[in-house]
């Protein structure tokens, strides 16, 4: 196709242009170019609207990011506003004020003595600067052999070589070459993997675990333990409480960094700022964020890190080195003042106060659909959930069927008007921040119907 720049596309023309040129981050290669894929024109608040003019609800909120919804004035005021004020600075040798602003304010946020921020590009290039800034840590301490990253089963940190490799998600992995022999994997606090265990017990298996891996490495070589405070794209896998304090204490026996990657539950999602602190306990050593923090207008992303380990590497202690790593678009103007002006909508609207009163009504009509006969499992936290369907509800494992099944209930949800995430036998439900009661009615309304699409078509042999 060859139409001139500025001359109007047509929807076919559009999706016919896609289908031809774009290869997005899934693809399942043998239908490379022969499928469309809905084509996206606008956003309102909660839903997207699709070329042909449907209004869907958009349930996982893009991926777990339009926080505070869709055709927001004030971010895009502020995006034209920084883009003809100041478009880009370099930040390897100069600075610009939204990115001061929102380091300060990012700092504010964060729990302990997590006051110094480094900003990226996304949730990806977040993890793996965290990664590397550790990895520069030990080796300015003089211990170059303390490089080893733990990891749990399940778990995703992104598409970077190294945060790939971190990912516990064995689907993102073949045909790739992973790094491994500096990663280990531990099992996911999933308590469906539990057995016969009570979550009790199941935690203590699971801190026990972490200790004979720490010994099977060696503590002197393990640098680091990476994990969500719930396993977002795992299927929202919420791990046993006090979960995160255990492994933070045995972190700290064995002078291991443990970093949180927050780059869904950050900026909201379950109803704070970040969620290690206030809502799972922990005070971790690094933050990563990147998603809600412009709620997903622009791309930004960054870890806030704490003062404790700074020190050590930092003024009498710098012992000569040179923290060099980063971005042309690190505290990218434009992105920091979409955040600020995205933290200002949260705070005007009172978003957090809002999420913390409606995530029991969403949790409530989230688990009224476990009658239905195909629903294995429901969990949620604050306005993230999962809704898990398995045609063995009793067995932990799951089947190609089950995810067909889940694929069907896609279908179904999407021409009933609701955007469920594809993930498997998973139907993940993630929705702006600014969803209403009523809202929420629908969306799990239709997804009722969805998984009772699915049941019939099950029943009269249709899919098989
Ligand atoms: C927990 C977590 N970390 C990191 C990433 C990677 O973020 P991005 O896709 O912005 O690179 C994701 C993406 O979904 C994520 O869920």
């Amino acid at each position: 196709m060859n139409k001139a720049v500025g001359s109007q596309w047509n929807a076919t023309e559009m999706e016919e242009a896609a289908r031809r040129h774009l290869l997005s981050p899934s693809e399942a290669m043998e239908k490379l170019g022969q499928s469309a894929r809905p084509l996206l024109s606008r956003g309102d608040g909660i839903y997207v609207i699709d070329a042909k003019g449907r209004r869907l609800i958009d349930g996982p909120a893009g991926m777990w990011c339009t926080q505070i919804g869709y055709n927001r004035r004030e971010i895009a005021d502020a995006i034209a506003e920084q883009a003809l004020q100041l478009a880009y600075n370099s930040p390897w040798y100069t600075v610009n004020s939204p990115s001061a602003e929102l380091a300060a304010r990012i700092a504010a946020m964060t729990p302990g003595d997590l006051n110094r921020v480094f900003f990226t590009t996304g949730g990806s290039t977040a993890v793996d600067s965290a990664l590397r800034f550790v990895e520069f840590y030990n080796n300015v301490l003089g211990r170059p052999e303390k490089k080893h990253i733990i990891v749990r089963r399940e778990g995703y940190h992104g598409s970077t070589a190294l945060t790939a490799a971190c990912s516990g998600r064995a689907g993102n992995w073949p045909n790739f070459d992973i790094i491994s022999d500096r990663i280990s994997f531990i099992s996911s606090p999933n308590i469906r993997l539990a057995g016969d265990k009570d979550e009790a017990a199941f935690l203590d298996f699971l801190v026990d675990e972490f200790r004979q891996e720490i010994a099977r490495v060696g503590a002197d070589k393990v640098a680091v333990f990476l994990a969500e405070p719930l396993l977002a794209s795992g299927g929202v896998i919420i791990p046993p409480k006090g979960y995160h304090a255990r492994f933070k204490a045995v972190c700290e026996e064995h002078d291991i960094v443990y970093i949180s990657d927050e780059v869904v539950t950050g900026f909201g999602r379950c109803g704070e700022w970040f969620a290690s602190e206030k809502v799972f306990g922990v005070v971790p050593d690094i933050i990563t964020f990147a998603k809600g923090v412009t709620s997903g207008y622009v791309p930004l992303g960054g870890f806030a890190i704490s003062e404790r380990l700074l020190d050590k590497v930092s003024g009498d202690n710098a012992r000569g080195s040179n923290y060099s790593n980063g971005y042309t678009y690190s505290g990218h103007p434009v992105s920091c003042a979409a955040a600020l002006a995205n933290i200002a909508v949260i705070e005007k609207d009172g978003i957090l106060e809002h999420v913390r009163d409606i995530s029991g009504y969403f949790a409530e009509r989230l688990h009224s659909l476990a009658d239905l006969p195909l629903v294995a499992n429901v969990r949620a936290s604050g306005l993230v959930g999962c809704v898990e369907c398995l045609v063995d509800t009793s067995s932990p494992n799951v089947t190609d069927f089950d995810k067909r099944i889940g694929a069907r209930i896609d279908i179904h949800c999407a021409e009933l008007g609701l955007i469920v995430r594809p993930l498997g036998n998973m139907c993940v439900m993630s929705p702006a921040l600014i969803i209403t009661r009523e809202q929420i009615d629908d969306m799990i309304g239709i997804l009722r119907q969805g998984i009772e699409r699915a049941a019939a078509e099950i029943m009269a042999g249709e899919l098989v």
